[in-house]
């Protein structure tokens, strides 16, 4: 067994810098490397676990196998790729991260046909092909994007039960299926054991003869034929992903059912902002134990309730004019706090219904304002913004420490928060990271309290 395993965490465009930060501080890992929207590292296969401890980062899978660009093995622009890609699952070293993938998400079902009756797995770590000829899903589109899957650990055994009470429900959709419940086989019996696939293809590149779903499909078709795992786009338990941009090619196995930025919020607002996001935004805020941290413009809470569970040596307070933001934050505090082990242990946080610009706190007492602006778009109107955030900005002056403050700001408005900043004299700024939020190009304005 290799000692390490590569990973890939996806991240917001724009912050994977932060990410890679996160991994060197929390993680005994090596090789880390940035890509666009993604950072790969290495890590050894005993601390694999700790990977789920990362905040910045989205979705995690164990890289497979990475064929770099002007590899002799691969080419995307050849015309032959995607019958390279039918066969490319024989040759791929599975058993090590499909362990690891087991162990991660605590999947209990077998892997391989023979894995619990005749224990076939070969020496060299392949595992033996099942003959699943009459498949009826060669050649299906398994391409899919990500989906909720509330039922994603189902034992498969509960699978056959109610296949077995209703065959027709499940006949319907899955026509690997139908071939296995006519033939009734003890073998085929045992193929309805096996896991449920999908894979999933992102491509990057103008000049392919192929489109994704169709790379998806080859794949797919490769995947079910070798290992006799059943197609299923809705219902899952594995995902196989295949990144393909130009000509390099990421092949991996997810860790992640759904974005991990999902985490904290379970009453969502109408521009709830990722728990992944909200994390990289308070580590530039550089806060420190003790600081007096505030998010005046809180909504449905993302960025206080990461606050508290990340700093909790710290006071945290936040707020927002809507009448409904309050009580919303206060749901997903309580949603959180029903998920800790000490359920009467609520989480530090003061949430209050105020006007931004007029806060009812004392001058010098906030050490770091953090907050995700209205954009003017689902949220105020670009309009709005050219009143709201120079008063914003004054009053979060007055309360911010002078000289020792800070405020982490994330705007899609650009212009108006341009002009904001430079009239003011009470705020500098030091840094813009430009990121992207799904398909918008927002700016995190990272600024110091002037003396002024
Ligand atoms: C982009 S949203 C924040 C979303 C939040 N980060 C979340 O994850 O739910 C901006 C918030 O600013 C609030 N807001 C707008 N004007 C405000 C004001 N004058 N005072 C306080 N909050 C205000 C809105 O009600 C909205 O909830």
């Amino acid at each position: 067994m290799a000692d390490w395993v590569t990973v890939c965490a996806t991240v917001s465009t724009g912050l994977e810098s932060i990410a890679v930060k996160e991994c060197k501080e929390k993680l005994a890992c090596k090789s880390i490397r940035e890509g666009r929207g993604r950072v790969y590292f290495e890590i050894s296969v005993d601390s694999f676990s700790e990977v789920k401890i990362l905040r910045s980062v989205e979705n995690l899978f164990i890289v497979l196998k990475e064929f770099e660009e002007g590899s002799e093995e691969i080419d995307c622009f050849s015309s032959d790729i995607l019958e390279k890609f039918y066969k490319l699952p024989q040759h791929l070293e599975w058993s090590l991260a499909l362990s690891l993938w087991k162990q991660f998400t605590g999947y209990e079902g077998i892997l391989f046909k023979n894995e619990t009756t005749e224990g076939k797995r070969l020496e060299d770590g392949t595992v033996a092909p099942v003959d699943c000829a009459d498949n009826q899903n060669k050649g299906e589109d398994p391409v899919g994007e990500d989906e909720t899957d509330s039922d994603s650990k189902e034992n498969p055994a509960k699978r056959i039960k109610r296949s077995n009470e209703d065959p027709h429900d499940e006949l319907q959709d899955n026509k690997c299926d139908h071939t296995l419940m006519k033939n009734n086989s003890s073998e085929n019996g045992s193929l309805l054991l096996l896991p449920r696939f999908r894979v999933t293809c992102t491509r990057t590149g103008k000049n392919h003869s192929f489109s994704s779903p169709e790379a998806a499909a080859k794949f797919g078709g490769g995947i079910n034929d070798w290992f006799g795992w059943r197609v299923d786009l809705s219902n899952a338990d594995i995902e196989v992903l295949l990144n393909i941009v130009e000509n390099h090619v990421v092949i991996g196995v997810s860790l992640t059912k759904e974005s991990r930025g999902k985490r904290n919020i379970v009453h969502f607002g109408p521009t709830t902002l990722k728990s992944s996001i909200a994390y990289c935004m308070l580590k530039l805020a550089d806060i420190q134990p003790g600081d007096v941290v505030c998010d005046p413009m809180c909504g449905g809470g993302s960025i206080p309730i990461e606050a508290v569970l990340n700093w909790p040596i710290c006071a945290h307070l936040c707020g927002d004019n809507h009448e409904m933001a309050p009580p919303r934050t206060l749901a997903n505090v309580q949603s959180v706090t029903g998920q800790q082990a000490d359920k009467r242990k609520s989480l530090p946080l003061d949430i209050y219904q105020w006007n931004v610009c007029n806060l009812p706190l004392k001058s010098d007492s906030v050490d770091v304002f953090i907050s995700d602006l209205p954009f003017g778009k689902k949220s105020g109107s670009k309009h709005e913004n050219w009143n709201l955030y120079p008063k914003a900005l004054e009053e979060m002056a007055r309360v911010c420490c002078a000289e020792s403050g800070r405020a982490v700001l994330l705007t899609q408005d650009k212009r108006v928060m341009g002009q904001v900043l430079n009239k003011t004299e009470q705020w500098k700024k030091d840094l813009t990271l430009w990121i992207n939020m799904g398909g918008l190009k927002a700016g995190l304005y990272v600024l110091s309290r002037t003396k002024k």
